[in-house]
């Protein structure tokens, strides 16, 4: 996020203002996981996901009996997703989280460019997080990695499932109202605020890498 906490500017272009250190860091985070979950925001805005290509990396993750890449699970709603991003040509395995509808719409055409479409529906604009994460443990993910954006993650947070956040600072400021935040939804109030314990702050030339675990 930039030094002002936006996530992206105004027109939610994509985020491309971290710095190599920050890309680095976050293709680490993500070869310790089975899985990376983003909101269909995210991906409309990107179009691609970060796939790991860092030799050590996936050494590492053959060592551990992992597969190569962590299985990319999209969230939407919707299901409302071009199948024509470049997202569908990259080398990851990819899955949908949706609802009853959006699966339907995946029904018969598109088969076969998600492995797996898994449905948990709390009602038709909304998915239930508690389900999902408890179907996603039963095929084997035990840990995940939120790339955002902030609705999901203000989904997440709503229903205590986080444990970890990382947050990279970095050296600008967007302002904007309606420029999105780490954290969107409907806000918690001072009471319902999650409290976070500070683990770890790095700091690499111009960026602050701050990492936090929720209090429970
Ligand atoms: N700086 C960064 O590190 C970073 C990281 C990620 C994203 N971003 C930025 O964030 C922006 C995208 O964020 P966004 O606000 O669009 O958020 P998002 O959470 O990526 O996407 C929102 C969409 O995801 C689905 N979704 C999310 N939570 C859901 C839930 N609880 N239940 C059902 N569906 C859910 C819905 O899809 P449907 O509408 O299809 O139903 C919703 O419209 C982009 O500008 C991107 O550049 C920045």
């Amino acid at each position: 996020m930039t030094a002002d906490g936006k996530i992206a500017d105004l027109w939610r272009s994509p985020a491309r203002f971290s710095s190599a250190a920050d890309k680095a860091h976050l293709e680490k985070q993500i070869a310790l996981v089975d899985g990376v979950l983003f909101g269909a925001g995210t991906l409309r805005a990107y179009g691609t996901t970060l796939p790991i290509s860092n030799p050590q990396l996936l050494q590492l993750r053959k060592q551990q009996h992992q597969l190569p890449q962590p299985v990319q699970i999209v969230c939407s709603a919707s299901a409302e997703i071009d199948p024509q991003l470049p997202f569908f040509s990259q080398p990851v395995p990819r899955w949908l989280i949706t609802t009853t509808a959006g699966a339907k719409a995946w029904q018969g055409i598109n088969e076969g460019i998600f492995e797996r479409i898994l449905v948990a529906s709390l009602n038709l604009k909304s998915i239930d997080w508690i389900g999902a994460f408890a179907q996603l443990g039963q095929l084997g993910l035990k840990k995940l990695a939120i790339l955002g954006g902030g609705e999901l993650v203000a989904s997440l947070l709503a229903v205590d499932l986080i444990d970890e956040l990382w947050l990279t600072v970095c050296p600008l400021i967007l302002g904007g109202a309606a420029a999105p935040t780490p954290v969107e939804g409907a806000g918690f109030s001072v009471q319902q605020a999650q409290r976070l314990e500070l683990l770890s702050v790095e700091r690499i030339e111009q960026e602050v890498f701050l990492h936090y675990r929720l209090q429970r």
